[in-house]
């Protein structure tokens, strides 16, 4: 199947989409998007920078008054009507992100689903903003909080979930009655701008969902960060690019959240299901190739039970069949770009130079540069990049621990706090562990933590604010207290 198999061809979209219209660079300037499986060119885009991002940002501006003045039942209405565009079109949005993005089409059509349950859940939560009365102190002055959005919202997102992400953002954003200016990652955008024509599909009115496509990302940063009509930044990326964008945001004391990078630790401790573990540390690791910021990135199991564990690992790991994620046969599927590949293996090389076992892998795949063997390491110590830097990619490296103390300093040694795995069957153990842990996240004897509904965020260096849940609401509401006198 190829993305020109579309069967809506008008969701391949290759302009930006700025005010309710379809954009070309005024350069006349495109970039090609390629298929990181065979690297042939999907489509070639048209490549915006900063004259058309301050044009976004005026329309965002522009349209705001009229969006936050609609009831939140009409907005919810319309958030609705794109959430049912994005089911009726499941299929083509998988495609279209299995061609630019290289995932396996099932994760693409489950993501599609992901992505949209963060537009059908933040259409509900839209109705449910409430403020408070607050108990007054003095007899003649009653206190009052209501919440309103932050105003023009921009945001910046990945490409490795080229639609959740987005929509992780743009909802909770519009539900409160913001606007918004994105920029989605220049080797996934074809996802965003289809995306993009469903929000125009599904009535949402011009200049409330702007997307900004190009390569220049310091030039559209650098005006979305600048700009003081923009009220909130919301990113998603690496730790050291996020902490540039804050910098950038201080001038106009903008609201920032942050969903920044992981060092995800499993623990397995030594009364753990070993299968139950095994198949979590899949799940956890090989999910995406290994491209997810919360992808078990230091796998820690006790001492006596590590041997079985990495055998067992093995097994299924060389269970996966590497390959193109339009193939039905294909179980994991290819890193974004050759560079991410190259990182990858040199991670690995290190390990290897400085005394790791290679279970499985442990190389660049003969289909292709951006194939990564799926991998398993041990023998693993603190001095090997790998036991502190981000992998991702589908390289599960196995540490051993002896005692619950050691296993949760070593979890905690690290700047970075997104997400965390625990398998053990001792209900004192999991309370202990899970309260000790710096993470904001812990998945105790389960990894598929994420959904709509959960709060979705890190601490430490991996950010700060909350995507998903009533707390995502939270993140795009000013809080305004009116103090009512003479009553
Ligand atoms: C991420 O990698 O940042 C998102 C993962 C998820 O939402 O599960």
């Amino acid at each position: 199947m190829s993305i020109l198999n579309l069967n809506d061809s008008a969701l391949l979209k290759t302009q930006s989409y700025i005010n309710g219209q379809w954009l070309d660079a005024s350069s006349g300037d495109s970039f090609a998007v390629t298929d990181p499986a065979t690297g042939e060119i999907i489509a070639r885009v048209a490549d915006l920078g900063a004259s058309e991002t301050q044009q976004a940002i005026a329309a965002a501006d522009q349209a705001l008054a009229a969006w936050k003045n609609k009831t939140a039942k009409e907005r919810s209405q319309l958030l609705r009507a794109w959430y049912d565009l994005m089911i009726e079109h499941q299929e083509d949005l998988a495609a279209i992100m299995t061609a630019e993005q290289g995932k396996v089409i099932s994760e693409s059509r489950g993501e599609v689903l992901y992505g949209a349950s963060f537009v059908e859940w933040f259409a509900e939560e839209a109705k449910r903003v409430y403020g408070d009365v607050i108990p007054h102190t003095t007899h003649n002055r009653r206190s009052l909080v209501i919440k309103q959005g932050v105003g023009v919202v921009a945001a910046v997102t990945p490409w490795n979930f080229p639609n959740a992400m987005i929509t992780r953002k743009a909802a909770p954003a519009l539900a409160a009655g913001c606007t918004m200016v994105l920029k989605p990652a220049a080797e996934t955008p074809l996802s965003a701008l289809a995306l993009a024509e469903l929000a125009d599909r599904a009535g949402i009115p011009a200049g409330v969902f702007n997307v900004v496509v190009g390569t220049n990302a310091v030039a559209i940063g650098g005006e979305l960060t600048a700009s003081p009509i923009v009220k909130k930044f919301t990113f998603t990326g690496s730790t050291p690019v996020g902490k540039l964008l804050m910098k950038q945001c201080a001038d106009t004391v903008k609201r920032t959240s942050m969903e920044l990078g992981g060092n995800a630790p499993v623990l397995v401790f030594d009364d753990a299901d070993l299968d139950k573990a095994v198949d979590g540390v899949i799940a956890a690791k090989y999910r995406n190739a290994g491209q997810t910021c919360i992808c078990a990135n230091r796998i820690f199991v006790q001492d006596s039970i590590a041997e079985a564990f990495t055998q067992r690992l093995t097994e299924k790991v060389n269970q996966f069949v590497l390959g193109n994620g339009f193939d039905g046969a294909t179980t994991i599927g290819p890193l974004i770009t050759e560079k991410a590949a190259a990182n990858v293996h040199s991670l690995v090389e290190d390990a290897r130079s400085k005394g790791a076992n290679i279970h499985t892998g442990g190389n660049i795949d003969g289909q292709g540069d951006c194939f990564y063997q799926p991998t398993v390491l041990s023998n693993l110590n603190s001095e090997m990049r790998i036991s502190r830097e981000e992998i991702f990619g589908p390289v599960a490296p196995i540490f051993t621990f002896a005692t619950e103390e050691q296993a949760i300093a070593m979890a905690n040694d690290t700047e970075f706090g997104l997400a965390s795995y625990v398998f053990t069957k001792d209900m004192s153990r999991i309370w202990r562990v899970s309260e000790a842990i710096e993470y904001g996240m812990v998945g105790v004897n389960e990894v598929a933590i994420s959904s709509e509904v959960i709060p979705f965020g890190g601490v430490k260096e991996s950010g700060q604010g909350r995507e998903g849940s009533k707390y995502g609401l939270e993140d795009y509401l000013e809080v305004k207290y009116i103090c009512m006198g003479d009553i």
